[in-house]
């Protein structure tokens, strides 16, 4: 039987990949953070199927405890501090967990002396393209990170393909862009707006406050690019890839189709940080903007190109936006209820 270890288990990705992994026949490990309170709800539905330790991107030791334990065949280290903005708070922690938490687990794998079996998958990202230097971005445009995440998260990328090189580990990055899905944490964009729009609807909330929303993205559900992860670490040579739908639409526009699934009638009026978006039945105030949610350096733009994923990977998506929008809105109205 095959064995995957998963850091960041617990998260929107590592849930849909255990669960991949599980329909594979793989035995499926998972990195777990100490927290004070339960931090499992993503993954309680297969807790009984996997097997989890305890361990952190910023503890070497219990890293290389694991490793040298379980022996896994796959290990995909998708942990992270991922939040762009709180990255801005917090960048040296950002820094520990999401740069060097990758090396600690490459070295963990050289410490124990298995370079030559382990396939690793590093959780890469559109956010490398910050202020994007081409358009679309493929796994040949330079990269210009914008914030103490996407530099954190260059360092990953670039101590990945050094190992690959230097030791010929098995060791690649899977450059995706933002995908999302009902288990996507509720600070995100999408989730704070499926999330919100739904409680409005209820009655339960009177408005949401966002930030910028003519900040362009190339949204992807969770599902389809957790495939690609797999996918990737089943290829002969290890490589770069990146992970897109190919299409592109503002958060503005993502909220417009989401009061649209929910039967808003709205008008939009003000310019800037005066915006607000009026739901014409009641006449209030449903959308406002606040500095708060602005970014000290922002990535106004994101578009992939993953031809080279599509042809060799034979992957490519099978949601489109609409359909990911009313998934996510089902799921947050069935909760609140
Ligand atoms: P997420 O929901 O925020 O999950 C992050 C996971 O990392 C959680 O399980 C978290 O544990 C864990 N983690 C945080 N700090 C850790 C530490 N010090 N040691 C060990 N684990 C730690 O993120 P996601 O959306 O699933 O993303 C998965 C990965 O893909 C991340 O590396 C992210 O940066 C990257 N990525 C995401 C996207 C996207 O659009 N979703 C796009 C490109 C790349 P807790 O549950 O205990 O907090
Ligand atoms: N979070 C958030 N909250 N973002 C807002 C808000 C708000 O209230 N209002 C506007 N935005 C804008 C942000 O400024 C950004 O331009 C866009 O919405 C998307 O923000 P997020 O959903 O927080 O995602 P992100 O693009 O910054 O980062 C996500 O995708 C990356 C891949 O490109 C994260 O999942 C990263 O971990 C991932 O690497």
């Amino acid at each position: 039987m095959r064995k995957a270890l998963i850091s960041g288990i617990t998260g929107q990705d590592g849930s849909y990949l255990a669960e991949i992994l599980l329909d594979k026949g793989y035995e499926v490990h998972g990195i777990l953070r100490r927290s004070s309170s339960f931090n499992t709800s993503r993954i309680d539905h297969i807790f009984d199927q996997l097997k989890l330790h305890y361990g952190d991107l910023v503890d070497s030791q219990s890293l290389s405890s694991l490793v040298s334990d379980i022996k896994p065949d796959e290990i995909y280290n998708l942990g992270a501090q991922s939040h762009v903005k709180v990255s801005f708070e917090i960048p040296d922690y950002t820094a520990q967990v999401d740069a060097l938490g990758t090396l600690r687990f490459l070295e963990a794998i050289r410490s124990c002396g298995l370079s030559e079996t382990v396939k690793f998958y590093q959780a890469s990202t559109s956010e490398l393209y910050g202020l994007v230097q081409e358009v679309p971005q493929k796994e040949t445009t330079p990269f210009y990170p914008r914030s103490p995440y996407g530099v954190a998260k260059l360092y990953g990328y670039w101590i990945v393909k050094n190992y690959r090189e230097a030791y010929g580990l098995h060791a690649s990055s899977g450059i995706l862009f933002n995908h999302e899905s009902p288990r996507r944490g509720e600070t995100f964009v999408t989730k704070k707006i499926t999330k919100g729009l739904s409680r409005i609807k209820r009655g339960m909330q009177e408005k949401i406050t966002l930030g910028n929303i003519y900040a362009k993205r190339d949204w992807g559900h969770a599902k389809d690019f957790c495939n690609a992860m797999w996918l990737i670490l089943q290829q002969e040579k290890p490589d770069d890839y990146v992970i897109s739908t190919d299409q592109q639409v503002s958060v503005k526009d993502f909220i417009n189709m989401c009061l649209e699934i929910l039967g808003f009638s709205v008008e939009w009026k003000g310019e800037g940080i005066n915006e607000v978006c009026i739901d014409t039945k009641t006449g209030k105030v449903i959308i406002d903007i606040s500095k708060k949610y602005f970014r000290p350096s922002e990535v106004e733009t994101l578009l992939g190109d993953s031809t080279k994923a599509r042809k060799q990977l034979n992957w490519k998506p099978t949601y489109n936006l609409k359909d990911l929008a009313k998934e996510m809105i089902e799921y947050d109205l069935e909760e609140i209820k």
